[in-house]
């Protein structure tokens, strides 16, 4: 499929209220690698080829700074800066070198609801790992939206996402062949639903799992098979209650692809997964999954 203006989703920027007790947790049980550090942050690569996929931000309460594409050609930034302005976002910081450890050029802007999104050309990057059971790169992000049609149309007119799925509960929108890279949830505020790493396959999800049962972090939603996008996931609620997904086996989809709508995609009652055998959420993560907020909000 044609690539969006977007590009690719790359990484997200968080504020921790312990960095040095947060890198700890995402080194050493969530097995992404420290690629650079500055007196205030952390950056973390996955096995993959990308720079970072996570950027930890000394902070005085958890909250969202950025979220980070990679465009495939420096043009689309000013293409990208156009349709910010033209479909009701705002450009924070117009085309210029990103002085961050990934460099390149960047483009700063928010969207209708506040969020902060940056797209990077020629960042740096890495040879890959190839980590059996480290997290490859962020497959997705899940805001929740007060207002889930502006945000659509934002995302697919400014931005050129497309809408894969739409449930009773989400949107599904897609800027490569990830079935989705972000999907906007119903809700009552613009905060942070989950974050969502690819693991190599379904045994590393697994390992993974218990690994972090091991570390005192137990499985809040799954073991399971969603239906839109296909992908097993296993959830749990992290330092500062960031919501954070081991996923694995993420439908890879083209133009060609039915839209589905919320009635295709229903559940029969007391079923939370393709397979059947997933608990529905945790208490804990369903309070997790509404309360971490983006910084300028
Ligand atoms: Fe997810």
């Amino acid at each position: 499929m044609p690539a969006s203006l977007a590009g690719k989703l790359r990484s997200i920027a968080i504020g921790v209220t312990d960095l040095a007790a947060a890198e700890e947790f995402y080194v050493s049980t969530w097995r992404l690698s420290v690629a650079a550090r500055s007196a205030d942050a952390v950056y973390l690569r996955g096995s993959g080829a990308d720079h970072h996929i996570l950027a930890l931000h000394r902070s005085a309460q958890p909250d969202v700074r950025r979220v980070d594409f990679v465009v495939a050609a420096h043009a689309n930034l000013a293409l990208i800066a156009a349709g910010v302005r033209a479909h009701g976002g705002h450009v924070l910081n117009d085309v210029h070198d990103n002085a961050e450890p990934d460099g390149g050029s960047a483009l700063d802007v928010q969207d209708p609801q506040g969020r902060h999104l940056r797209f990077v050309h020629a960042p740096a990057a890495h040879v890959e790992s190839g980590g059996a059971d480290a997290p490859v790169r962020i497959t997705h992000v899940v805001f929740n939206s007060a207002d889930v049609p502006l945000a659509q149309a934002f995302y697919e007119q400014a931005l050129g996402f497309s809408l894969s799925d739409r449930t009773r509960i989400m949107a599904f929108m897609r800027c490569g062949s990830d079935h989705h890279s972000i999907a906007l949830a119903d809700a009552d505020s613009n905060t942070l639903n989950h974050i969502a790493f690819v693991m190599p396959d379904l045994d590393a999800v697994m390992r993974g799992a218990g690994r972090m049962s091991d570390a005192g972090y137990p499985i809040e939603w799954g073991v399971g098979r969603h239906g839109p996008g296909n992908n097993v996931f296993s959830y749990f609620v992290g330092p500062d209650d960031f919501v954070i997904e081991y996923t694995a086996e993420v439908l890879q989809v083209d133009d060609s692809y039915r839209v589905g709508k919320p009635e295709d995609w229903t559940w029969p009652p007391g079923r939370f997964d393709q397979w059947g055998v997933s608990k529905p959420p945790s208490d804990r993560i369903k309070q997790a999954q509404k309360k971490i907020r983006f910084t300028n909000q």
